[in-house]
């Protein structure tokens, strides 16, 4: 699946950021000798599950230790959705934008999001708490407007139950579903 757009909230100069990041893992990730190019997305979802995603100083050393092209690993990073440049959240929030959620109030949940998170869709929280996004259809179109938090539920959404809501992630006292 193609990626969309996804803007950073906080650009690290990549320098520093190479200083910060521990390379030695990547060598045993991908082993001693250089893998076939056709190994590439299953190295870069190893990499990725080790580091949480795939910032410039890591896609730089798994082209050295491969033989890739730094711009073939690019282009493969930046063309599937299941990888990521820049740090997610800890809480994965998304708001259904369909058209069953749009008549029903979805912006409204989306702007009291947006507003209580302090971010637009595709971006994430300075401290890393919530990465928020947006989606065409949850598959849940009778209980629109609908939401979820971390792949959890929460329909016929009102604008004033987000801040409760995210709250309860904040602290970590989320209980059972409410969709
Ligand atoms: S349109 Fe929102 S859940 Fe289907």
């Amino acid at each position: 699946m193609a990626r969309r757009p996804v803007t950073p909230v906080h650009e690290a100069d990549p320098a520093d950021e190479g200083d910060q990041i521990d390379l030695t893992p990547l060598a045993e990730i991908i082993g001693q000798k250089r893998p076939p190019a056709s190994d590439l997305i299953p190295i870069l979802q190893r990499v990725q599950s080790r580091y949480g995603y795939l910032p410039e100083p890591v896609i730089e050393e798994i082209a050295r230790l491969t033989g890739i092209p730094a711009s073939r690993i690019y282009g493969v990073v930046t063309f599937y959705a299941q990888f990521s440049t820049v740090p997610s959240g800890r809480h994965k929030v998304c708001v259904c934008q369909g058209t069953a959620c749009h008549v029903r109030g979805g912006d409204e949940v989306l702007r009291a999001v947006r507003k209580d998170l302090s971010i637009a869709p595709g971006e994430t929280t300075p401290d890393l708490d919530f990465t928020l996004d947006t989606v065409a259809c949850l598959g849940a179109c009778s209980f629109a407007p609908v939401m979820t938090v971390d792949g959890q539920y929460f329909g016929k959404m009102k604008g004033s139950r987000v801040g409760p809501i995210l709250d309860e992630s904040r602290s970590g006292s989320r209980g059972e579903g409410t969709a």
